[in-house]
């Protein structure tokens, strides 16, 4: 559908988020016809671009779209490049002008929708001054965008977050969290309440454990410097997989509105245990990968990635197990883990069975993995009667694709995202009661590993982590269930 009229003024336009997913997202969301007419783009940073340089990047940015001439031509004709130094309170003045005047020009309805893909160090002072100079005081909405991290603890969450509300009403915030765009994602909840073969079982009666598994080939590439500040619990656990974990575990709403799937995820996250020192020791392990090998490459280790410090004690590996303090759940192990240069690129749920009979030889249990990406789709293992004997039974495999997507689906998920901003839609975005409580999860797991002065232990590039995330679901009884993607590919 056409989204309403809007000005984006977006912070951090020669950046590499905006060149890399923004660009593209929006180009297509204009291909698809699906943005108003009534549409700017203001783009701001330090440097001194020329309104035609910046069209050039854009253009450069799209060209994966492949994008005709008079398509591309039409797209850039609405971008405009302003600089502007954040500090400098007479830039947003200068700002303020600019976008009254593409107000008129493009009757937009003071509709104004700020996108910060900045460093966070500097969204207090953005907001703040947007304030000051009466940008945000137009007849129509006024809407914040913002890129995580939203802190790095609780703490810091907490004074960022009072900064924000200072000017912007809580459901003007609209933060970033980009695997709730991922198709897969915004699935679980229809899956679940719309099966009952699904949901009816969806519970610590029948449920063994459930295991959220993100997986990247990549390393740290450039991002060294922000990863090492980092590690993989606040980058990847406390936002993205919190998330998911709490679609999975979350009471059904009663309804699709906003806030009823808010809460729903919130009193999910709020039965989230949290631990002592002594049972993230037990629960939880990191891990660090040293050289390794992957599809013929050699790759180096962590330490020797660039701006990332020699004796760095990072961790680029996550395993855990959270445990769900309800009714629904009590009981049932919710293993995550996340790493950098493991096997393979493969994000997945699996939701596992309990079985009818402890008899193994009988049956294996049944598994319902969510395939997120790169492959989309899911599949149900089930157990049948062997052909050649009367008493034996093979593993069966339903399964289901996406036969549409075969690309990463990043900037798919952005495309949505930026129409739901638009459009007011928060469902997909992360509210704050939903930051604060993931915060409180993960602070005590980094200060009790902040306190252990152990080594950290290592696992080579391209395998699947310590040997210690192995051992953690193996004292439980279980094992990580993974299906290679080629399984699909192969024969899905
Ligand atoms: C980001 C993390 O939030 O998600 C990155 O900061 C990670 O470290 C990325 O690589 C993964 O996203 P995707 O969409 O490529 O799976």
């Amino acid at each position: 559908n056409n989204s309403k009229p809007v000005l984006m003024i977006l912070f951090g336009a020669t950046g590499d988020l905006a060149k890399r997913k923004l660009y593209p997202a929006f180009f297509r969301l204009f291909r698809q016809q699906a943005l108003s007419d009534h549409f700017a783009v203001i783009g701001t940073a330090r440097r001194p671009w020329s309104d035609e340089h910046f069209h050039e990047v854009i253009a450069d940015a799209i060209a994966d779209e492949n994008p005709t001439e008079p398509e591309q031509a039409a797209f850039v004709s609405h971008f405009y490049y302003q600089s502007h130094d954040v500090g400098d309170a007479s830039h947003y003045q200068v700002l303020s002008q600019l976008a009254d005047k593409l107000d008129n020009k493009y009757q937009l309805a003071g509709n104004r929708l700020y996108y910060l893909a900045m460093a966070p160090r500097f969204f207090g002072q953005i907001v703040t001054q947007l304030k000051s100079a009466g940008i945000i005081d137009t007849e129509g909405f006024n809407r914040v965008v913002l890129e995580k991290p939203f802190g790095t603890d609780f703490e810091s969450a907490n004074e960022l977050s009072q900064q924000l509300t200072s000017v912007f009403p809580e459901q003007d915030i609209f933060r970033i969290d980009h695997y709730l765009g991922k198709e897969m994602i915004q699935n679980i909840l229809t899956l679940r309440a719309t099966n009952s073969l699904l949901e009816s079982q969806w519970s610590n009666k029948h449920i063994e454990n459930v295991q959220i598994t993100f997986a990247e080939a990549l390393g740290v590439e450039q991002r060294g410097g922000y990863y090492d500040q980092t590690g993989a619990l606040k980058d990847m656990v406390q936002n993205h997989i919190l998330q998911v974990l709490s679609l999975l575990a979350m009471e059904l709403p009663t309804g699709t509105s906003e806030t009823a799937i808010r809460e729903g995820k919130v009193a999910a996250l709020r039965a989230v245990k949290i631990y002592t020192p002594d049972e993230v020791a037990k629960n939880f392990v990191r891990g660090q990968y040293t050289a390794g090998r992957l599809n013929h490459e050699d790759f180096a280790g962590y330490r020797e990635e660039p701006a990332v410090a020699e004796d760095s004690r990072t961790e680029t590996f996550v395993a855990g197990k959270f445990e769900i303090d309800n009714d629904r759940w009590r009981g049932v192990p919710f293993y995550v883990r996340t790493g950098k240069r493991l096997t393979e690129k493969g994000t997945r749920i699996n939701i596992v069975f309990k079985n009818l009979t402890d008899n193994t030889d009988l049956a294996t249990k049944n598994v319902l993995t969510i395939y997120i990406q790169p492959t989309e789709g899911f599949s149900l293992s089930l157990n049948g009667k062997s052909l050649d004997a009367q008493y034996e039974t093979s593993p069966i495999r339903l399964s289901y694709r996406h036969d549409s997507k075969m690309m990463a689906n990043t900037p798919e998920a952005y495309e949505r995202l930026m129409h739901d901003a638009i459009d007011g839609d928060a469902t997909n975005f992360t509210h704050w009661d939903e930051v604060a409580q993931s915060w409180k999860i993960v602070d005590v797991i980094r200060q009790a590993w902040d306190q252990d002065q152990t080594p950290v232990p290592t696992y080579a590039a391209g395998t699947m982590g310590p040997k210690e995330a192995f051992d953690l679901v193996a004292a439980d009884g279980n094992e990580w269930v993974w299906q290679p993607d080629t399984w699909f590919i192969e024969r899905g």
